[in-house]
């Protein structure tokens, strides 16, 4: 049984980021504007209203930047200007403007650790010799063998195959190798060189100054590679050097673990990252509440939490809880570890379920084994239980919902969407799937368009013309927004509901502890600022306590008050 002590307290200081709720948009899959069948800011802008009734503080997009869109936008070419597929920059002002009114805030998406190959900076790189001012924005190298034939040390892309691609010299002849850590159309820069430093200080002014209320930084973790560029030692699968959480040797202390991951993984978690928070975190300490989260896969989290201390990142995804089971020992070890490393360091913790990267919950919790970080689903898979995802998604989320310190929500997962698994190869954009040839589907089917009017068109409204630059499964009728909305116990009504008992409990900023007179061995309780939520994991229907029930899961509460498997429910006690 879990301890009963409080494991975190409500805070007098507790800026709006402590305990925001902040919505993931997708801007190629939210809502189309002009009907070519991408997303687009306008499309954004014209639906905004509904995340106010949903009942969320902010919204971080993913990039809307200048992009030859190799990796959905995350290959940027102007870090200054918006992609003509998503508008411009007056669309983007409308769209901040429409935001405040309604009192939400805009957080962009900032990724520093590569370029596109088509940035002007990369382009001069390649057309510049050997050891100029230009290549040393990025990373280039000789290769290695006779005639520099082999790349210069064992680096793979997380997309799968080689991090280093030869390049063609002016003089016609093959010549030196630049890094990517992603895709080859996504060259890593130079990060100990000053210019870059300086070149994204002035990228961050520019979205501060336009009412941007922070960034989520891409692959913060990234960035400095250890000098020399050593061979990896151990080649991970995931952008945190670790298999898995549990790739932990017993022997090992906190620091000789991290220790070994960052020497095994020379591009992962290096301790110079640490140097360019700072500097960023000052930056931004200029102006007005604004707030940086990062997309650090760096595990164990006490690790994770070196990255949000009091001058660094304010925030950072909780990744270690994004990989958890729905299982009641799992979930509970999790929660009593955030809270406790980020405790430590005065940061929240942030808890997320699904992202655009990830499969969405309500598919992986169908599954006993959940696949591999960057992997999806695809039609010659084990295809998923569909209600059983659905049950334990429910549950998960208001079971996250309600625990103190951020949250985030990702676009579609407040209407329980599921994955798209039987999406045909043909129409795949994920670099994951080429550059595996096939042998992992990658990411986009928790891409795919949000459905809005079930059966308006062939995109369920998402365009008006039923455009949709990847197509959705059937199922998403169903699913679609206009099915939910005010439908007693659909996956929206409850969202709406859990956010609002959220914010009318101030459980973001609360105090928690777990409630083990609550719990069996087949259940989980905790107690935040006075509200007991309960979970039934498995097994047979357990008794409600007694008290004013806020919200359920299980819409069909039986009349004597039992709460089934994998369901969750909020009591005022
Ligand atoms: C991050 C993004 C992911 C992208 C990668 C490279 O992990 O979330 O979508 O592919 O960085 O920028």
């Amino acid at each position: 049984m879990p301890t009963s002590a409080i494991l975190a307290k409500p805070r007098k200081d507790a800026g709006w980021w402590r305990t925001s709720v902040i919505y993931q948009i997708y801007p190629r899959s939210f809502a189309d504007g002009n009907g070519d069948g991408m997303g687009d800011l306008q499309g954004v802008t014209s639906r905004m209203h509904v995340l106010k009734e949903l009942g969320v503080d902010a919204i971080w997009f993913s990039p809307f930047f200048k992009s030859p869109q190799k990796d959905a936008g995350y290959d940027v070419s102007d870090y200054k200007d918006i992609d003509p597929l998503f508008g411009n920059l007056e669309d983007f002002d409308n769209m901040v403007a429409k935001a405040k009114s309604l009192g939400l805030r805009i957080i962009v998406d900032l990724v520093p650790n590569h370029s596109s190959d088509q940035h002007k900076w990369f382009q001069a790189a390649l057309h510049s010799a050997p050891g100029s001012a230009e290549r040393n924005r990025y990373v280039f190298r000789d290769g290695k063998g006779e005639n520099g034939e082999l790349p210069p040390n064992n680096w793979e892309s997380v997309f799968g195959g080689n991090a280093w691609t030869r390049i063609t010299e002016a003089d016609g002849q093959p010549g030196q190798w630049y890094l990517h850590i992603f895709d080859s159309s996504q060259p890593d820069f130079n990060w100990e060189n000053q210019e870059v430093q300086d070149e994204f200080d002035s990228v961050l002014r520019f979205w501060l100054d336009r009412g941007a209320a922070g960034f989520r930084i891409d692959v913060a973790h990234g960035m400095i590679k250890v000098a020399g560029l050593p061979d990896v030692i151990h080649h991970s699968s995931t952008m945190s050097g670790q298999d898995s959480p549990d790739d932990v040797k017993t022997t090992e202390s906190e620091e000789e673990l991290i220790a070994r991951l960052e020497k095994e993984n020379p591009f992962w978690g290096q301790p110079g990252v640490h140097d360019i928070i700072r500097r960023w975190r000052s930056i931004l300490d200029e102006y007005d509440d604004r707030v940086m989260c990062a997309e650090a896969w760096v595990l164990p989290l006490s690790r994770m939490a070196r990255w949000v201390r009091p001058d660094e990142y304010h925030q950072t995804f909780n990744f270690g809880y994004l990989e958890t089971p729905w299982n009641k020992e799992k979930l509970e070890k999790v929660v009593t570890e955030s809270l406790e490393v980020f405790g430590a360091v005065g940061a929240p913790s942030t808890w997320v379920l699904s992202n655009h990267d990830v499969i969405r919950h309500a598919t992986r919790m169908a599954y006993n084994q959940i696949p591999r970080q960057g992997d999806g689903v695809g039609p010659n898979y084990e295809q998923p239980d569909e209600a059983r995802g659905q049950r334990r998604a429910r549950a998960a989320s208001a079971f996250m919902l309600g625990l103190p310190g951020g949250a985030y929500i990702y676009q579609g997962e407040e209407l329980g969407l599921p994955e798209h698994t039987t999406l045909d190869n043909k129409y795949r954009q994920d670099p994951t799937f080429f550059r595996t040839k096939g042998e992992r589907v990658g990411r986009d089917g928790c891409r795919v368009p949000l459905p809005w009017e079930a059966g308006a068109n062939a995109s369920n409204g998402f365009s008006t013309t039923g455009e949709s630059w990847l197509p959705q499964p059937d199922s998403y009728r169903r699913y679609a927004r206009s099915e939910q909305e005010g439908t007693p116990g659909s996956t929206l009504e409850l969202y709406k509901r859990l956010l609002k008992e959220r914010k009318a409990f101030d459980m973001g900023n609360g105090e928690f502890r777990w409630a083990p007179e609550f719990m069996n061995e087949n259940t989980l309780a905790y107690i935040n600022n006075g509200i007991l939520v309960l979970a039934n994991f498995s097994g047979d229907p357990v008794v409600i306590p007694a008290g004013e029930i806020l919200v359920t899961t299980q819409h069909d509460l039986r009349l004597e008050g039992e709460l089934e498997h994998d369901q969750v429910v909020w009591i005022k006690l």
